[in-house]
């Protein structure tokens, strides 16, 4: 017997209202559709419900957990001691902070270098927590971990260029590669099926000829204007720390004056008892 489909039946049920998607997370399709129409895709480093409401407010695409909270929130000089730990504690408070962002969890260093059995336990770990994609560092020599991470379900970005986790080998921010091996490297990732790639402080030139070339979306960040698309840092576009300025970061806000100087005007008022006034108290 044919099932009869009334106008209740077809009817959202309330406590579906979690799937009816008021707020359409961005997807990885729609990440793809916009590089292929030629619209710029932004990406913003978030650790906590605060930032995270911010790049979402703000309209940002992707919201990358970096391990960049290594020297953001941890005060470390470089990413290699941050934790899988860390990591997910991040990622699930970006997720529960947010409802549109794709959320990209950044594996950190150890999590997937050991094996690749733990490289997918620990993926889908952060899965679990949150991120809807994980993003790993390295060339033609992560493609076999990049496959497997595919085959089971689990989208990766792949980053090229500078890669941080490497910096005792490249003695600092910088490329060690050839323009034909970076190439060659963009290729074999595409190949193993990133569904984006992060390009570090790539020569501008270079990080145009892999974008033609691969045909998926680029993500620059000290790359140039001819990706797809740019990340940048969140403390560090917002200026959080001053002292901090390689010569692709533009700063759009001056946080650390602005807070420092609210926090002496708190601790001036505290000090002459005008704060609290009559307006602050009960
Ligand atoms: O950890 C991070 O924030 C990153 C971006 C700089 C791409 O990897």
């Amino acid at each position: 017997m044919t099932r009869r489909v009334t106008a209740q039946t077809k009817a959202p049920r309330r406590h579906d209202s979690g799937r009816l998607n008021m707020h359409k997370r961005t997807t990885i399709r729609d990440i793809q559709k916009k590089a292929a129409e030629g619209t710029k895709i932004s990406m913003v480093t978030a650790y906590d419900a605060y930032s995270a409401r911010l790049v979402e407010a703000a309209g940002i695409d992707i919201a990358l957990v970096g391990d960049s909270v290594g020297t953001t929130l941890q005060g470390r000089h470089d990413t290699l001691a941050v934790e899988m730990t860390d990591m997910l504690y991040h990622t699930e408070i970006v997720g529960r902070s947010t409802e549109r962002l794709l959320i990209v969890g950044d594996m950190p260093f150890g999590s997937y270098q050991v094996n690749e059995d733990e490289a997918v336990h620990n993926a889908v770990a952060f899965l679990k927590a949150g991120a809807h994609a994980v993003k790993l560092e390295g060339g033609a020599s992560v493609m076999p971990l990049i496959e497997r991470l595919h085959d089971a379900g689990i989208p990766v970005m792949g980053h090229l260029g500078y890669t941080p986790q490497s910096v005792n080998v490249t003695s600092g921010p910088r490329v060690n590669k050839s323009r034909d091996e970076l190439m060659e490297d963009a290729e074999s990732l595409k190949d193993a099926g990133v569904f984006a790639l992060v390009l570090e402080l790539v020569p501008s030139a270079i990080a145009q000829e892999i974008t033609k070339a691969i045909g998926i979306p680029t993500i620059g960040i000290g790359a140039g204007p001819h990706t797809s698309g740019q990340v940048l840092v969140f403390h560090d576009m917002l200026g959080f720390n001053p002292d901090f300025a390689p010569k692709f970061l533009k700063r759009y806000a001056t946080f650390y004056e602005t807070a420092l100087a609210a926090l002496k005007q708190y601790k001036t008022e505290v000090e002459g008892g005008q704060y609290p006034g009559p307006d602050q108290s009960y």
